[in-house]
């Protein structure tokens, strides 16, 4: 019995120093740990074995296997260890499975309800222009029918620069520009960053977004206007969106409105959102004055047009339930990054 144990830990051994492959290890475990294997059978012998001896064999058996088992499981973690290491070192080394590391980015809300504005626009023939965040007193306010002095610029406190320009206090500033570039008709939108010097609370921020649109043509009246606002507003919030309009007053336009959409958060029936009124306040607009459309080269008795001046940080507020202005500005991943992507 012993030279049996004795050669089957010779055989054990030779084999292992020829074993190159995890393959070869199963078949090793197989050959002397499985239930036929080399050591089973000698157990096997053990029940013939003088019964004085039966338990002295036992112990050498047992001693014999966990001997073979632990030299087993080096050899297994070595050979796993030398291929993992080939493999990595091979063209092959990459696993589609593992988790990459790499965040992928994900767009600004302000961008997803901006890029989603657009598009409705585009689709209804209005071309999307670019405007300057720096301008100056004639194209922020002279322009828009707002003169020095006019009360109407209380409202509109904002960052001046030395050289006597200043930070958009609104996207209407790129009204005048726009008209001159294009002329009559037209039809565009016009997002821009504006800046105003506000106390910063929940509610308002020093640094925010709004959309401008203007439409100029022959006979273009409110019914247009209204037209256009609830088309949007209904593809933006993907159902039919009542809208309401109230005298507002605006240099820029006459006459001035202010736009309410039926509150999106309990269907027009009264809740907190809206003070219980069913209405939110979304969009000031209106028809453009004639001294604008003078202002921009246009001819008031031609051609006539609408404004609108959309709150895009309000609208995302809306649109994504963010209770808080100032998250937008915040970098705070945690809170910006949560939003579906394009
Ligand atoms: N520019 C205005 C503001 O920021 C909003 C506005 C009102 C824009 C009426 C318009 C308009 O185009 O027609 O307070």
């Amino acid at each position: 019995m012993e030279k049996k144990i004795a050669e089957i830990l010779g055989n054990f051994t030779e084999a292992a120093k020829n074993a190159s492959d995890s393959d070869a290890v199963e078949k090793l475990r197989v050959a002397f740990l499985g239930k036929k294997g080399e050591i089973a059978e000698l157990m096997k012998d053990l029940k013939s074995a003088p019964a004085e001896q039966k338990k002295e064999f036992g112990q050498k058996i047992n001693l014999l296997k966990k001997d073979v088992e632990s030299k087993l499981g080096e050899l297994a973690a070595a050979i796993e260890k030398k291929e993992l290491e080939a493999l990595i070192n091979s063209a092959e080394s990459y696993d589609v499975t593992m988790p990459s590391g790499v965040e992928t980015g994900s767009y600004h809300p302000i961008t997803l309800v901006q890029r989603e504005l657009e598009d409705i626009f585009a689709a209804m023939g209005f071309t999307i222009e670019d405007y300057d965040e720096i301008v100056d007193d004639y194209h922020c306010f002279e322009a828009l029918n707002i003169p020095k002095h006019h009360p109407a610029r209380d409202m509109q406190d904002t960052y001046y620069l030395d050289n006597g320009q200043l930070l958009k206090t609104h996207t209407s500033a790129a009204q005048n520009a726009i008209m001159r570039k294009y002329g009559a008709p037209l039809r565009a939108i016009f997002p821009g960053r504006c800046f105003r010097n506000e106390a910063i609370d929940a509610c308002h921020e020093n640094t925010f977004f709004q959309m401008e649109g203007i439409m100029i043509d022959k006979d273009i009246s409110i019914s247009n206007l209204i037209y256009f606002m609830k088309t949007m507003l209904s593809e933006v919030f993907q159902r039919d969106v009542k809208v309401r309009l109230r005298p507002g007053f605006f240099p820029f336009v006459e006459p001035g409105f202010e736009l309410d959409i039926s509150c999106q958060v309990c269907g027009g029936t009264g809740c907190p959102s809206c003070k219980n009124s069913g209405w939110l306040e979304l969009c000031p607009c209106g028809m453009i004055h004639p001294n604008v459309l003078i202002a921009g080269g246009i001819d008031p008795e031609e051609y006539t047009g609408f404004a609108f001046g959309l709150g895009l940080t309000r609208l995302a507020m809306m649109k994504y339930g963010v209770k808080d202005i100032r998250t937008f500005n915040s970098g705070n991943l945690k809170a910006l990054s949560q939003f579906e992507s394009l």
